[in-house]
């Protein structure tokens, strides 16, 4: 059991996670920040001090607090070191008027998730919620620690590897943009999460977006947000993920996917570090640190006029290339082991052993889809060997070792050709993610592009007539 369910869950839920108390002893600033607090949505009450706080913080049981600094009998200090020693999972919110920097820093190192300096807008309130909220959603502990990277261990005794941990490390801590590029299934996301885990940010929102799963429509809504009202179906007003990444960490997964107007966006978002919310009237100020992922060489769509020269020298700053599993074999046994146990704890097993013969024959496959194909491999294995230690034949590849790599329209589909068995594989893993195209992709181990790419095929293979003969 991890110290996450010991504790219960880190989300509440049901109610929990809609309760707000708002801590002041001044009495307009209370009716204010009700109903912006309301307004947004949740349940909330105000305390006049921090004596009064403690007592509801028992009864309320609230997801979030927002406190003021200086208050009678309790100060907002004292309030939050005993918040975090009663509630761990509460997430807090210092409003100071006071606001030295010394005292904001004070209250972070007391437990803090954020502070907000007197006077602020409601919307900037707002904005600070919002994106809180989803920094819980992510899973991130309200208390900044180091703890929450533990259980997503990066592990590799690869020399290259090692180096390459090292030179992030330090990266991690700057303000950089960061372009991880590697093939599918490398632990790209996995070093995304580690950068932001190890930098100034950690305890505020990592938020993920994958360029690549939505239609491009909906994709500009979802980073930029709308107003209401912004086109038709805009019902309400949406927070976009730029802003919920604010003073956090934002993921563009599959950068290369992104078309090119919404490039142009983006770039004015890194340039300005201004975000325009559709059918909005002001540009809201963003500070975020982007990490962006691609499994192809971007400047080779650069190249190809597919993707923004600009663009790419911004994102470029700090380039980093995962080798393939297939170019540090040495990790192969390590990470195998390391599956076969936390899949055996997951279904409850007693982890099975895996065969010296087992593991020479690990080393030698090609591991197209990386690590998460060897993670998939080794779940499947443990369930296959039932009581009995891990054999080769327990281990078979999920990635045929030669069409997925060939160039388009190379063979010809007859039945029960590479071609063909491809294509059935394709089309049975789409069933059965339910036509979900990232999840196929990945369970395939191959790129969005890619499956694209070859549904396209199959498509005008359907069509004969309208090919033309070569
Ligand atoms: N070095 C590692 N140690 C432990 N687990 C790893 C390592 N590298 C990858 N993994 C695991 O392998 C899986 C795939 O990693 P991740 O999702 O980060 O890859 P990715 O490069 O983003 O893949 P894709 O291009 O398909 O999105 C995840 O479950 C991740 O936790
Ligand atoms: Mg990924």
């Amino acid at each position: 059991m991890n110290e996450r369910e010991k504790n219960g869950p880190l989300l509440d839920n049901g109610e929990d996670s809609e309760r707000v108390l708002i801590v002041d002893d001044d009495p307009s600033m209370r009716t204010a920040l009700l109903e912006t607090v309301k307004r947004l949505g949740y349940s909330a009450q105000a305390a006049i001090d921090g004596s009064d706080a403690l007592e509801r913080l028992v009864r309320f049981r609230p997801w979030l607090v927002l406190t003021d600094l200086r208050m009678p009998r309790l100060s907002g200090l004292d309030l939050i070191k005993e918040i975090r020693s009663r509630s761990p999972q509460v997430t807090i919110v210092l409003m100071t008027a006071y606001g030295t920097i010394e005292t904001a820093v004070e209250a972070m190192k007391l437990g803090a998730s954020e502070y907000l300096l007197k006077p602020f807008s409601m919307d900037l309130l707002e904005r600070t919620i919002v994106s809180l909220k989803a920094g819980r959603e992510e899973g991130l502990p309200a208390v900044p620690l180091a703890q929450s990277t533990e259980s997503r261990a990066i592990l590799t005794q690869d020399p290259g590897m090692v180096r390459l941990l090292s030179t992030i490390e330090g990266v991690a801590a700057s303000q950089a943009t960061v372009l991880i590029h590697g093939e599918s299934g490398t632990g790209k996301e996995l070093l995304a999460r580690f950068i932001h885990a190890r930098s100034p940010r950690a305890h505020r929102p990592f938020i993920a977006v994958n360029c690549a799963a939505l239609p491009e429509g909906l994709l500009e809504s979802e980073l930029f947000g709308h107003e209401r009202g912004a086109f038709t179906g805009a019902l309400i007003r949406k927070i976009g993920k730029f802003e919920m990444a604010h003073t956090g960490t934002l993921l563009l997964d599959e950068i290369s996917e992104m078309n090119l107007p919404l490039q142009a966006k983006l770039l004015r978002v890194l340039q300005e570090r201004e975000v325009d919310r559709i059918g909005g009237r002001d540009p809201v100020p963003v500070n975020i640190r982007v990490v962006a992922t691609t499994n192809r060489a971007l400047y080779r769509d650069v190249e190809q006029g597919r993707f923004r020269e600009d663009l790419y020298y911004r994102l470029n700053v700090f380039p980093i290339t995962v080798p393939p599993l297939r170019e540090r074999a040495i990790d192969i046994p390590l990470l195998a082991k390391h599956f076969v146990a936390q899949s055996a704890s997951r279904n409850g097993l007693t982890p099975s052993t895996v065969s010296e013969s087992a593991l020479a024959h690990l080393q030698r496959l090609a591991w197209k889809g990386n690590v998460r194909e060897l993670e998939n491999v080794m779940e499947r294995a443990v369930l296959l060997a039932g009581d009995g230690p891990i054999l080769p034949e327990h281990c078979p590849s999920e990635m045929p070792s030669e069409p997925l790599g060939l160039p388009l329209r190379s063979q010809q589909p007859t039945n029960g050709s590479l071609w063909e068995m491809e294509r059935e594989l394709i089309f049975k893993t789409l069933a059965r993610v339910k036509d979900n195209r990232t999840h196929a992709a990945k369970e395939l181990g191959i790129s969005i592009r890619t499956l694209r790419n070859k549904l396209r095929e199959y498509r005008e293979s359907e069509r004969p007539l309208s090919i033309p003969s070569q």
